[in-house]
């Protein structure tokens, strides 16, 4: 499992913002070709990227490129010139916008088609797909399952809000008016039901209000208690905060591992299927729940600081 508790958006029309986006402790960065990069800058930005993914040092982080979407003229070039120029250093294509299974497809065979031109390992390169409006939130199913190459749904707040008219212009924060429950309760977890069904990560999109990061860390903290992977981070005031926020609690993490190894132990040498774990019963459910814990803590890099012993 490839950990993206935080996702950095680097503007590919920027060179110092790509030098500096390799020295922050993100999980994953993404090179963008869309819309932090303008019309105008587009085809430098698509060099920069290149020389960024062939030359920098991006050693620990999922590396990851943002094409502009399917209903723009640059898609095909953002693909073809990234791909050929860079593919043996590019982990994802992330694909905005997307609206129906058919968009995705296109974007596996062409990338099928470049490996084969270069000689690249077939398959290897995946895609993110961002959800970005209602008719692509409506076909969340058929997308996640649309190809073997997806890694990701993301969640693009900001395009979303402006397509289905919300009335907010902050996005992640409640649209005024709006005095019951949360406003994006649905969409991330329909989002979250569609990516859980073809065993996909699901990502938060951004916080624009970059100064405030205790408001930051109160929109992710929603989507990580409901089970999203990550978030994205627009500045490096965010990576710490979203870190900290989508790894487990050292507690719960210690927790996880001492389950999951009484677990094995119960079953095994005393074949015993529900048991005491102190003052809790444990069985194969909260083995799966203590996986998830686990494997996520791990990905993190974390590490325990308990150990089991049998009948304490
Ligand atoms: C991100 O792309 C968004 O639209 O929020
Ligand atoms: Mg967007």
């Amino acid at each position: 499992m490839r950990s993206r508790r935080s996702c950095l958006a680097v503007p590919g029309s920027n060179p110092r913002f790509l030098e500096k986006a390799q020295t922050l402790p993100a999980d994953e960065v993404f090179l963008d070709l869309e819309d932090s990069v303008a019309p105008l800058a587009k085809e430098e930005a698509r060099k920069n990227i290149v020389s960024a993914l062939r030359e920098g040092d991006w050693s620990g982080k999922v590396r990851v490129v943002r094409v502009n979407d399917l209903t723009t003229q640059w898609t095909y070039r953002d693909v073809i010139e990234v791909v050929e120029g860079a593919g043996e250093f590019l982990d994802c294509v992330m694909l905005p916008k997307v609206q129906d299974p058919t968009q995705v497809i296109w974007l596996d065979t062409l990338l099928t088609q470049i490996e084969r031109t270069m000689g690249f390992e077939a398959g290897r390169i995946g895609i993110e797909a961002q959800i970005e409006n209602a008719r692509g939130l409506v076909n969340a199913d058929a997308i996640a399952g649309s190809s073997p190459r997806l890694e990701t749904l993301v969640f693009g707040p900001a395009d979303f809000m402006a397509s289905i008219n919300m009335r907010t212009l902050v996005v992640g924060e409640q649209p005024p008016g709006y005095t019951e429950g949360d406003a994006y309760h649905y969409i991330l977890m329909r989002l979250l039901m569609a990516a859980r069904t073809h065993d996909l990560q699901v990502i938060d999109g951004p916080y624009l209000q970059i100064k405030d990061v205790e408001g930051y860390r109160r929109v992710a903290r929603r989507a990580a208690a409901l089970g999203f992977d990550g978030k994205w981070v627009l500045h490096p005031s965010q990576v710490e905060a979203a870190n900290e926020v989508f790894s487990p609690s050292q507690d719960d993490f210690d927790h996880a591992e001492l389950i999951l190894e009484a677990y094995e132990y119960y079953t095994t040498v005393e074949r015993r299927g529900a048991v005491m774990l102190g003052d809790e019963m444990i069985d194969e459910a909260s083995r799966k729940m203590a996986l998830v814990v686990s494997a996520k803590g791990r990905a993190a890099g974390m590490t325990r600081t308990t150990t089991f012993t049998p009948g304490a």
